[in-house]
Formats: C-alpha cells, structure tokens, sequence
C-alpha cells in the first residue's frame, strides 16, 4: 500500500502520561520542545490529530515557531463533534483542514463547515465507531501527502502504533511525574514482553530540561 511516510510526536511525562486526568497536558514539555514541534510541522506535508485532541487543546495545528509553510491538517472526527469555533476551522486560507468523518455525518454542519473552506473525506466506520487508518493514509497519499506527522491524543496514538504505521517516533520525556493520568500509548494487545515493539534509537539528546527520543520502529 502506497501510504505517506510517517512520523509519530508526543510529549509525555517521565511516568508515560500525555496529560493529566482532567485531560490537560498545556505544557508538559518545555519551550525548546515546543518550537521542535513547530519545526517538524513545516517539514511535513500534514499533520493528523483526533477529535479528542480538537476538543481538550483546540490548537491551531500551524507553523508559528518555526520557518516553513502550514501542513494540511487532517482531523478524525466520525461523529463531527469538531465545535464550529474551533481554531482548525479558522484560517483555512492560510492552512488547508480536511475532516475524516462518517458518511452519517451531520448534513447541516458539514455544509457549514464547508462554507468556512473545510473539505471532507467520508469513510464507513468498523464496528467499533472508528475510522480505518490504513484507507484514509492511502486516500491521503493519492491527495498528494506524501509526509505526515501524528500528534495525537493517546487513542490516536495508540491506533498508529496497533496497526504498525508508524515509520519514525519522535518521543519528548519531561521531567514530570504525573501517576494516574492518560496513557501515551493504550492497549497495543501485548501480552507478553518477547511481544514489545522494539525500537532503533536514532539519538536521545537533552532539549532544555527534556529528552528528545528518535527512534525507528522495526518492522
Ligand atoms: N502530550 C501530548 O503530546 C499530547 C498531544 C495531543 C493530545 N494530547 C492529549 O490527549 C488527550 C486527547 O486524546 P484522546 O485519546 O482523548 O483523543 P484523540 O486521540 O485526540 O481522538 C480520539 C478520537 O478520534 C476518533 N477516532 C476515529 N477513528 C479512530 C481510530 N482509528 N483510532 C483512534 N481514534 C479514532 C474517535 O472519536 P469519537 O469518540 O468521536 O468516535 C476517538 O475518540 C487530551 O487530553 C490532549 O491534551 C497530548
């Protein structure tokens, strides 16, 4: 399956949390690991979040820290729950934002939205209420994205890995403890340790107080 290449950014706290158990997680990471994130923006043709993330952080998904154009933002929503004034709706002159959602999807919202510049891409849902990754990667490739950059949430993040597509991770550990709290990776169905998806490290390198992880995923 021809698919974009991609590249999977979180900020997690040293005891594996990506935010807080009232789901905030402004700022986990530090100043440097901010504009990082600003810089793997511009060097990707798109950055994907799920609606989970739009409705905690509402961020704007553009390059502001950093030199370089705005990705495309895609954002998986199959229920629509995107809020109308939401930040990825705003602008969509200066960033492109495209909605994955489910054919059922409000009528009446989707014209609105388009109304605002938003395209839509329309998939069937799995039984579970979820959209197939591997169906919009490939309908996004044929769109012309040919690298594209998850940042999230920790379902999101969890599904990537689940179906083995992601091609390099980028992890940022702050030095933060936060115990209970939501996971940055969920249930991967593995049961045993000879089972870990293992990892090539390509540098480990300290970013003001954080750890910046690069690493590949084998395959
Ligand atoms: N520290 C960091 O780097 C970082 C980065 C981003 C976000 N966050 C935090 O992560 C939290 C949000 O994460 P989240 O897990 O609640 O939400 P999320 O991963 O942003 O979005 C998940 C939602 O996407 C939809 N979805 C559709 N198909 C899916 C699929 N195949 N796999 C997974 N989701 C699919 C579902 O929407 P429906 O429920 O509508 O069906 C699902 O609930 C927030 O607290 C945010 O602050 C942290």
């Amino acid at each position: 399956m021809k698919r974009p290449y991609i590249t999977l950014k979180f900020a997690q706290t040293l005891d594996g949390r990506i935010a807080a158990r009232d789901g905030s997680s402004k700022w986990i990471s530090g100043p440097g690991s901010l504009k990082l994130t600003h810089k793997l923006r511009a060097r990707n043709d798109a950055i994907l979040i799920g609606v989970g993330t739009v409705l905690q952080d509402n961020p704007s998904l553009t390059v502001r820290l950093a030199k370089g154009k705005n990705p495309t933002r895609i954002i998986i929503d199959p229920k629509l729950r995107t809020p109308y004034t939401s930040r990825v709706i705003k602008n969509t002159k200066i960033a492109k934002t495209i909605i994955v959602t489910a054919r059922k999807a409000p009528k009446v919202k989707v014209a609105q939205f388009r109304q605002k510049g938003v395209e839509f891409v329309f998939l069937p849902l799995s039984k579970r209420g979820y959209i197939d990754l591997e169906k919009i990667i490939s309908i996004l490739y044929k769109k012309g994205i040919k690298s594209m950059l998850v940042e999230g949430g920790g379902r999101i993040i969890t599904s990537f890995m689940k179906k083995g597509l992601v091609d390099k991770l980028i992890a940022i550990i702050s030095p933060k403890i936060l115990g209970k709290g939501k996971d940055a990776v969920g249930d991967l169905g593995i049961g045993n340790i000879k089972w870990a998806l293992k990892l090539r490290i390509k540098s480990a390198k300290h970013l003001g107080k954080d750890i910046v992880y690069t690493a590949f995923l084998d395959k």
